[in-house]
C-alpha cells in the first residue's frame, strides 16, 4: 500500500501574493503533519513565458524562502526546484505522447495566458499541463493542494494517469508492477480562499501578472502598503450583510470576507456573525490589523532567509537529492513499461 503523498508547486515568476499564500502556501504548512509532502519551486513552468535569468534566479530563492517562512519544514518535507530533478522533463516527454491534442485544446488557462496572439505563444506554454502532470506523477503523489484555477489541470493529470495505466496495462503487468501504476492524484481545493480576487476588480483573480500593484497584497509588502491597499480596495456602498448567501451577489464583499475568514482560520459565516451590519470602513480596519498580524512575521522571516542565501540553497540542494531518489525510481519503471 502506497503512502499518501502530497505534491504541489509555485512558479517563481515574482510578486508572490495573498492568493498564492491562502490558496497554496499556507496549506502546504498545514498538510505536513498528515502527509509525506513534496513542495516544488516550478522554475521550468516559469520559462513558458520569457523570464530574465538573474530575476528568475532571485525569484526561485524567494519562493523557497516563502515556503520556509510560512512554516514548511525543509527537513521533514522535500523542498526543491524542478529544474534540478531531470526526471520531471523526462517523464513530461512520455506524457506528451500519452495526452491527446484535443485534451490540451480545452485548457482555458492557455487561452487566457496566450491571449490574442496565440500563434506567438511558446510551445511550452501549450504543453505546460503535461509537465504539471509529470511533476505530480513522477512522485506518484495522491493529493495536490492548489487553488481553484488549477482544477482543470488536475483533471487532465488524472486523465493522463489513467490513459497511461490503460495503454500500458499489459507491460505494467509483465513488469510485475501494480495495475494502477500511476495513482489518480486528487485535488485538494478547500476553504474560503481557493480563488482570491483582485482588490481592484471583483471579477478578476488576484494575480502576479496584474499590472496594477494595488490589485494584490504581495507577501513582501510592508504594513503600510498592506493598509493602504486594503483601505482602497473596491467595495459596494452597503454595510456587510448578516448572511453568507447575500455575499453571492456582492463579489468585493465576498472576497474581503473570504480573505478575513482564511487568515483567521474561521468560516465566512462566523466572520459575518462578528461584522454583519458593520460599515466597510470598520471591517477594513479589522482586516488591515489581521492581515498585518499574519503577514508581517512571514515577510520578516522571508527577508531574514533571503539575507542568508546559502541556507536556502542548502535546503534546495538537499531537497533535490531526496526528490531525485524518488523520481528516478518511478522513471526507471516507466522506461521498463514503455520499452526503452
Ligand atoms: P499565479 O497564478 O499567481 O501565477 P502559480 O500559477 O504559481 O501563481 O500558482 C501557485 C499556487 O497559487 C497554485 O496552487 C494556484 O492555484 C494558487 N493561486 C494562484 N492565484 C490564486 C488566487 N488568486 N487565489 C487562490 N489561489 C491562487
Ligand atoms: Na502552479
Amino acid at each position: 500500500q502506497m503512502s499518501q503523498r502530497v505534491f504541489s508547486g509555485v512558479q517563481p515568476t515574482g510578486n508572490l501574493h495573498l492568493g498564492n499564500y491562502l490558496g497554496a502556501i499556507k496549506r502546504f504548512a498545514e498538510m505536513q503533519s498528515g502527509y509525506d509532502c513534496i513542495y516544488c519551486v516550478v522554475d521550468m513552468h516559469a520559462i513558458t513565458v520569457w523570464q530574465d535569468p538573474a530575476e528568475l534566479r532571485r525569484s526561485i530563492r524567494e519562493v523557497a524562502a516563502a515556503f520556509l517562512a510560512a512554516g514548511v519544514d525543509g527537513e521533514k518535507n522535500i523542498v526543491f526546484n524542478q529544474s534540478q530533478v531531470p526526471q520531471h522533463a523526462e517523464l513530461a516527454w512520455v506524457l506528451n505522447c500519452v495526452a491527446r491534442l484535443g485534451w490540451l485544446n480545452r485548457m482555458t488557462q492557455f487561452k487566457e495566458k496566450a491571449g490574442k496572439d496565440r500563434e506567438n505563444a511558446s510551445v511550452g506554454l501549450y504543453a505546460y499541463p503535461n509537465l504539471m502532470a509529470a511533476d505530480i506523477l513522477v512522485y506518484r503523489a495522491t493529493h495536490v493542494p492548489v487553488g481553484e484555477d488549477q482544477k482543470q489541470h488536475l483533471e487532465l493529470a488524472r486523465d493522463i494517469a489513467q490513459k497511461f495505466n490503460n495503454d500500458f496495462a499489459a507491460s505494467i503487468a509483465a513488469n510485475g508492477l501494480a495495475e494502477k501504476f500511476f495513482p489518480q492524484p486528487e485535488p485538494l481545493i478547500a476553504g474560503p480562499a481557493t480563488r482570491v480576487m483582485s482588490l481592484r476588480d471583483g471579477a478578476k483573480k488576484m494575480s502576479k501578472s496584474d499590472p496594477s500593484d494595488a490589485s494584490r497584497i504581495n507577501l513582501t509588502d510592508s504594513a503600510d502598503q498592506i493598509a493602504a491597499k486594503i483601505r482602497k480596495a473596491k467595495t459596494d456602498p452597503l454595510p456587510l450583510p448578516d448572511a453568507v448567501e447575500e455575499l453571492k451577489a456582492r463579489p468585493e464583499a465576498d472576497n474581503l470576507v473570504g480573505i478575513y475568514a482564511a487568515l483567521s482560520d474561521a468560516d465566512p459565516a462566523a466572520v459575518l456573525g462578528e461584522f454583519g451590519g458593520a460599515q466597510f470602513s470598520q471591517f477594513k480596519q479589522a482586516l488591515v490589523d489581521l492581515a498585518v498580524a499574519k503577514l508581517a512575521p512571514i515577510n520578516a522571516e522571508m527577508q531574514r532567509l533571503l539575507a542568508d542565501p546559502a541556507h536556502v540553497e542548502r535546503v534546495l540542494g538537499d531537497g533535490a537529492a531526496r526528490a531525485e531518489a524518488i523520481a528516478s525510481e518511478t522513471m526507471n519503471h516507466v522506461k521498463d513499461i514503455v520499452g526503452f
